[in-house]
């Protein structure tokens, strides 16, 4: 079931948003009006001293009046920015976070992910790792994730149910493997990893009809982990189920580009002419990682429009890639891009950690390179985070950034309250860039104060309105 409408809601306080990759709209006073549906109707820039006169005048530029609203003010040291996009997420790997730190891809997979994921076939331990994955990438502000599922459909559909419960936004997929796999955790055949996945995509139109939080990606976990038959069939699902995305590893390390050659030597080992000969590329498909891009590689994931999901910690921790995507190479060509935390393949949940694995990351390619490949500025990582994520989960009409018509997708951030151990350290002089740059470099989930997401407040003082909203 999808949550009641909420109460309208109106902001006032400063807003830091993207506007483009290298531009950062810092707004040092705002007024938002935020519908009962959850949509930003109006956005104000207001004097610094917020008069009353001037809180008229944008209540007249809206259909509400001030005292059919929920008036949020921030306190001191408080902003506002959109939501995180997570475009990259294992959720069954959300117990083995850490785990194998500096293994190879495969081994990785065969001795510590496919053990681990094996155990969702048990619906009740599916339902305790994802009711804490979920409110977990909550607590760190992530509003929107793309997740992979296990292999199991009956755990994939409680993942879903788990993030519409929670009002998260999310993807949410089965991995389809037929091959190459332990035979306790994988598909009994293409025809029935086929079957599951249309399963699947059924439930999730069931519980959330008109997609407007849970939708499906197709997710074949790699070329890897499925035949022919499979590729082709999702080819032809994806084909068929618009709102749908789809999502597979992609070039992450030279042990899997190997394997993969090996596999579909008919591609010259081309991973981009290889999926894209099963109708996996398009506008909706998120690729992850991306690390190895040769000109051809990066001239298709153009020309086809997919996003590429940019995990800089799992880059550098398993997968034997060892080594971060060319991410201003993909700015540079308009490729879409944004952050992921992979969950299992790297150590930590938080956005803020992979902006700032990100910008390491870029430095290095930027020596590497001898310069040519510029590192990422602070307004680059946090536009991958927010804007870019969502570009890359062609959502960038709803959320991503605050506008009028779009979704309210947003955190709280604070920055006072040293008291409770808060890291950012504040000062009287700092102005607002300041604060925000010494959030994005030093804050973590305690400066999320509160999370909203299409309006509804899920995380902070306010959750509990929104759960008598529900109810
Ligand atoms: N390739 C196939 N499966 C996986 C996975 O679970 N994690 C990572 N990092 N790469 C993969
Ligand atoms: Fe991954």
């Amino acid at each position: 079931m999808v949550a009641a409408h909420g109460q309208a809601k109106t902001f006032i306080g400063p807003v830091i948003h993207s506007l483009s990759p290298s531009r950062l709209e810092i707004i040092p006073s705002a007024l938002l009006i935020v519908d009962h549906q959850g949509k930003i109707n109006t956005i104000v820039k207001l004097e610094q001293s917020t008069s009353s006169q001037q809180l008229d005048q944008a209540f007249n530029r809206s259909p509400f009046s001030l005292d059919q609203v929920v008036v949020i003010r921030l306190e001191p040291g408080q902003f506002l920015i959109p939501g995180f996009v997570d475009t990259h997420n294992h959720a069954p790997q959300y117990a083995q976070r850490g785990l194998g730190q500096g293994m190879h891809i495969l081994d990785w997979l065969s001795k510590i992910t496919f053990p681990n994921e094996a155990k969702f076939s048990d619906p009740v331990y599916a339902r305790k790792i994802y009711t804490a994955c979920v409110e977990g990438f909550l607590r760190q502000g992530i509003t929107t994730a793309s997740y992979y599922g296990s292999v199991h459909t009956e755990a994939t559909k409680i993942l879903a149910d788990i993030c519409l419960e929670k009002g998260q936004r999310a993807y949410v997929g089965k991995c389809n493997m037929t091959r190459n796999s332990p035979d306790s955790y994988m598909d009994k055949s293409a025809k029935d990893s086929l079957a599951e996945t249309r399963e699947c995509i059924s439930h999730v139109k069931s519980i959330d009809p008109e997609g407007s939080l849970v939708n499906y990606v197709i997710t074949p976990r790699f070329a890897i982990s499925c035949d022919e038959e499979t590729l082709r069939g999702l080819g032809d699902i994806a084909r068929d189920n618009e709102d749908s995305a789809v999502q597979t590893h992609f070039n992450e390390a030279r042990q899997e580009m190997e394997e993969t050659q090996r596999l579909f030597p008919q591609f010259g080992g081309s991973e981009a002419d290889l999926y894209e000969e099963f109708g996996l590329l398009g506008k909706r498909t998120i690729l992850a990682h991306c690390c190895f891009m040769d000109r051809h590689e990066m001239e298709r994931v153009r020309k086809l429009e997919c996003g590429v999901a940019h995990c800089p910690i799992s880059n550098m921790t398993v997968g034997g890639g060892f080594m971060a995507a060319p991410v201003r190479k993909f700015l540079d060509n308009k490729i879409k891009v944004g952050l992921g935390t992979d969950s299992g393949g790297g150590f930590s949940s938080s956005m803020l950690d992979a902006m700032r694995q990100a910008m390491i990351a870029s430095h290095a390619r930027e020596v590497m390179s001898e310069g040519e490949d510029k590192g990422l500025s602070i307004a680059e990582v946090f536009y991958l985070a927010t804007l870019g994520g969502a570009t890359v989960c062609c959502l960038e009409n709803k959320i991503g950034s605050f506008g009028e018509g779009k979704e309210f997708d947003g955190l709280v951030i604070g920055t006072h309250g040293t008291e409770q151990g808060i890291m950012t350290m504040v000062e009287e002089d700092d102005t607002l860039e300041t604060v925000f740059e010494k959030f994005i470099m030093t804050g973590d989930d305690r400066n999320v104060v509160e999370v909203y997401i299409q309006g509804k407040c899920v995380k902070g003082q306010r959750a509990a309105e929104t759960l008598n909203e529900i109810a």
